[in-house]
């Protein structure tokens, strides 16, 4: 069945609220398009966990730092459409900017503590624009359940704070990355990378898995970390902008494995920046 398209926050309302009418429980997968299967996992979790599925597609302006990165975003509209009814999906949510930045537009959810920090730290007002259009979506949609990837895993505890702290009554549900066969996190940047740097990137993952390895067979963090660091450079990134070991619930810089962390990094290859994160768990001992 063809899905629905809509391209205004009423008609999403009239949708879910018929739906909810008769019952169905919704589940929510915000997205900015140029879908890969990193995407489709999100879906996918969503169509096995509700009754109804919508996905939004808007390349948030606020969220990018630079005219020239939020002009350089892949956008694939159509082939976006077609991937997302063969996966399934009831409704496909798809703002303009103005519906939803209208003229007058005065509001920000800022997430502090959790947006400092990592890609916070490199990239000012990110979370902010996160924040804030994903408090709208999540209002606008009025979900059961929303499903965010693990990739992004700053972005993920940065939204499960406010959906906490906002008492917004939604579940937040994380996905657990989607990978290449070499590792690399599928990612919409990948498209930007040349066979060279494509070759490379496999680097940052092979780095990240490792040093995890080592840390949690007993290792110490800072020259894992340090090792992991030369190993990014080696295998051709051209700059390490951080690498960090990370309590996975507060986010908060970790000594050792005393709880459950993430180890996390940001690197660039060429003129493309890629991130990405593993988990490592304490050893029962
Ligand atoms: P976007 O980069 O399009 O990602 C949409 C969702 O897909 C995010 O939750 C992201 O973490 C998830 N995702 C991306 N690559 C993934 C992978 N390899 N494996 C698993 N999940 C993956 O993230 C955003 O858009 C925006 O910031 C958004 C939340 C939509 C707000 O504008």
């Amino acid at each position: 069945m063809q899905p629905v398209l809509a391209r205004t926050k009423e008609d999403v309302q009239t949708a879910v609220r018929e739906w909810r009418a008769a019952g169905a429980s919704i589940g929510f997968v915000p997205t900015m398009g140029a879908l890969h299967e990193g995407h489709v996992a999100l879906v996918r979790a969503a169509r096995a966990g509700n009754d109804r599925v919508v996905v939004s597609i808007f390349v948030n302006p606020t969220q990018f730092n630079s005219a020239s990165d939020l002009a350089a975003y892949p956008r694939s509209e159509a082939g976006d459409v077609d991937l997302l009814v063969a996966a399934g999906v009831d409704l496909v949510y798809l703002p303009a900017a103005d519906e939803m930045y209208p003229t007058g537009f005065a509001t920000a959810v800022e997430v502090a503590g959790i947006s400092d920090g990592l890609c916070g730290a490199f990239r000012p007002g990110h979370f902010r624009g996160v924040a804030t259009v994903v408090t709208k979506l999540l209002l606008q949609v009025a979900p059961d359940r929303a499903y965010f990837g693990e990739k992004d895993f700053q972005q993920l505890r940065v939204i499960q704070t406010l959906v906490q702290d906002l008492d917004i009554p939604v579940e937040v549900k994380g996905v657990a990355t989607v990978r290449e066969s070499d590792g690399l996190a599928l990612s919409s940047r990948n498209l930007r990378l040349s066979p060279e740097e494509r070759q490379v990137a496999a680097g940052l993952p092979r780095a990240l898995f490792h040093a995890a390895d080592r840390i949690g067979a007993g290792a110490a963090v800072p020259e894992a970390l340090e090792e992991a660091r030369h190993a990014i450079l080696d295998a051709g990134f051209r700059e390490v902008e951080y690498l960090e070991l990370r309590s996975a619930r507060t986010l908060a810089p970790l000594a050792g494995l005393t709880e459950p962390a993430r180890l996390l990094a940001a690197a660039w290859v060429g003129e493309v920046r890629l991130i990405d994160n593993v988990p490592l768990a304490p050893q029962e001992r």
